[in-house]
């Protein structure tokens, strides 16, 4: 188990889909319109989002290889209806270690929605050594960059908000995550090697009619603020309390900064 539930990942499905950037992924459209066929290595997977996502919007067929150490959510991927033209399979494995075996064989395109914040900066330096060596163009999504904004404002926003960026930074089971400097950091070593980057903002947006998603996500920052010890217990479940009764008044909304990326190599294949 991962500690990513299939619920979470469902809950937050639709608000990742309206937060993708579309420029972003119009550039790897773009580069991609005249194959016939690609072939995509989705990092850490889930239960498959980006098939859905992305799948019926690319021109080529597709094979889609689906990488996760979950074999609960790998399951239900093999359960998922697929796009027309596209096909999938699924692996399971650790990519702290099994990064490479992720990446065997020829591959087009290596995507991760949601995963390079959780990821140190030698694991992502090691997946760009993997990349460059080969010309693989890298589509990262929804990667978190910090900022959070809620509204009506509260007195403890700040603090809470200090201390899930911190939170962010602990070792999430790839060393010292990137946490909120993910996407900067990615984006400037892809640059670094070679590569030329399209960026774009993929801010989750969640409204006022949006009970679940709120008080899914506020739980998780006050349970995450908790374990950092930067705040009494006390202000943790006072700041949680009015925030909620925020929400179910109707009056609460949040938007979630994150970012996306499209890497390309100079010599694309
Ligand atoms: C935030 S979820 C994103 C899932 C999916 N990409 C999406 O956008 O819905 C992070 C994913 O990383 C996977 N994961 C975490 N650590 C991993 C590891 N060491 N090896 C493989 N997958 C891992 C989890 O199982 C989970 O599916």
């Amino acid at each position: 188990m991962s500690g990513f539930s299939a619920a979470w990942l469902a809950l937050r499905e639709p608000y990742d889909a309206r937060a993708r950037n579309a420029e972003v992924f119009s550039a790897v459209a773009a580069l991609f319109k005249q194959r016939d066929l690609l072939r995509i290595v989705d990092l850490a997977c889930g239960t498959g989002s980006a098939v859905r996502a992305l799948g019926p919007r690319l021109a080529a067929r597709q094979n889609w290889r689906l990488a996760d150490n979950d074999p609960g959510l790998l399951a239900d991927v093999a359960n998922m209806p697929t796009p027309k033209d596209v096909t999938v399979s699924t692996v399971a494995l650790d990519l702290t270690r099994d990064l490479e075996a992720a990446l065997e064989g020829p591959i087009d395109l290596v995507s991760a929605s949601a995963l390079l914040d959780l990821v140190s900066k030698t694991w992502l330096e090691r997946l760009a050594v993997e990349t460059v060596a080969r010309s693989i163009s890298v589509y990262a999504t929804l990667c978190y960059d910090g900022r959070i904004e809620l509204a009506p404002l509260d007195p403890l926003d700040a603090s809470i908000v200090a201390a899930v960026n911190a939170h962010q930074c602990t070792d999430k089971g790839f060393g010292p995550a990137l946490g909120p400097a993910a996407a900067a950091a990615a984006i400037a070593h892809f640059e670094s090697i070679g590569y030329s980057v399209v960026q774009g903002a993929s801010d989750w947006t969640i409204g006022p009619d949006d009970h679940a998603m709120q008080l899914e996500v506020l739980a998780g920052w006050a349970s995450a603020a908790h374990e950092t010890g930067k705040l009494t217990e006390a202000d943790t479940a006072t700041w949680l309390t009015r925030r909620r009764d925020a929400v179910t008044a109707g009056l609460s909304s949040i938007r979630v900064g994150h970012v996306d990326f499209f890497a390309t190599p100079m010599h694309t294949r």
